[in-house]
């Protein structure tokens, strides 16, 4: 929750101006699965001093607004498309990539680096997790979001929408837990210095799929649940 009523948190920051996202993950500040913290609070778990961020986030200001887009002004519709076509297909073709290269590393190099295959069960314990919650996402949430959206509630297998949202939020969670074990054990996917092609692709696709995944879950946990949560109080009338 928010820890104070005036502060805005950081995945509040981060939906309202979508640029921050850069100074947030440049400190390490987690504002997708941790999102609902301040920004001092943020701070300090990620060990950095919140005037250091707050001098970057006002040099960010100074700048030319970059032309990206406002997810909390654009239709319901269009956002869960873009999740859809970005991001859902970006991890599925991620996570197999990943599982192929880490197989590679561990059979050429897992006997004389014992690291490597703890790694890999990381990554079969990320991929293991968000199968499942993207097809709950596409199947169950998205479907009821876009009838929301639509003015035309479908019959769904919940009370409310708050049920699912809880319950990716949780999975949200997880994944953020297994992203920073898999980002401390890689010392920031930093392959050692005589690691192979194979090895540096390995480490460099699952940054990438951090940095995504961070994206990903900053749009739904901070734009799309309360959003959908707001549609179905108006199409109900009730909040
Ligand atoms: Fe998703
Ligand atoms: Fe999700």
């Amino acid at each position: 929750m928010n820890e104070t009523q005036s502060e805005p948190t950081v995945g509040e920051m981060a939906a309202r101006q979508p640029g921050t996202t850069r100074i947030f993950e440049r400190f390490g500040i987690d504002y997708c699965c941790h999102g609902r913290h301040t920004l001092e609070a943020a701070c300090a778990s990620a060990g950095v001093e919140p005037s250091t961020v707050r001098g970057a986030l006002a040099e960010l200001a100074a700048q030319p607004a970059p032309p990206a887009v406002d997810w909390t002004a654009q239709p319901l519709d269009a956002l869960v498309d873009h999740l859809l076509a970005k991001h859902h297909a970006f991890t599925r073709d991620e996570l197999a990539r990943i599982a192929a290269l880490g197989a590679k590393v561990v059979n050429a190099h897992g006997a004389k680096h014992p690291e490597v295959a703890p790694l890999r069960e990381l990554a079969r314990e990320l991929e293991a997790d968000l199968l499942p919650h993207l097809m709950k996402e596409e199947r169950v949430l998205f479907p009821y979001v876009r009838s929301l959206a639509a003015g035309e509630p479908a019959q769904a297998p919940f009370g409310s929408v708050a049920m699912p949202v809880r319950m990716m939020d949780r999975e949200h969670e997880a994944v953020g837990v297994i992203l920073a074990a898999l980002r401390e054990r890689t010392g920031g996917y930093a392959a050692p210095a005589d690691a192979c092609p194979t090895w540096r692709a390995w480490y460099d696709a699952l940054h990438a799929l951090e940095q995504d995944l961070h994206q990903h879950i900053h749009l739904e946990s901070n734009v799309l649940f309360p959003r959908a949560l707001e549609a179905e109080r108006a199409v109900f009338g009730t909040g």
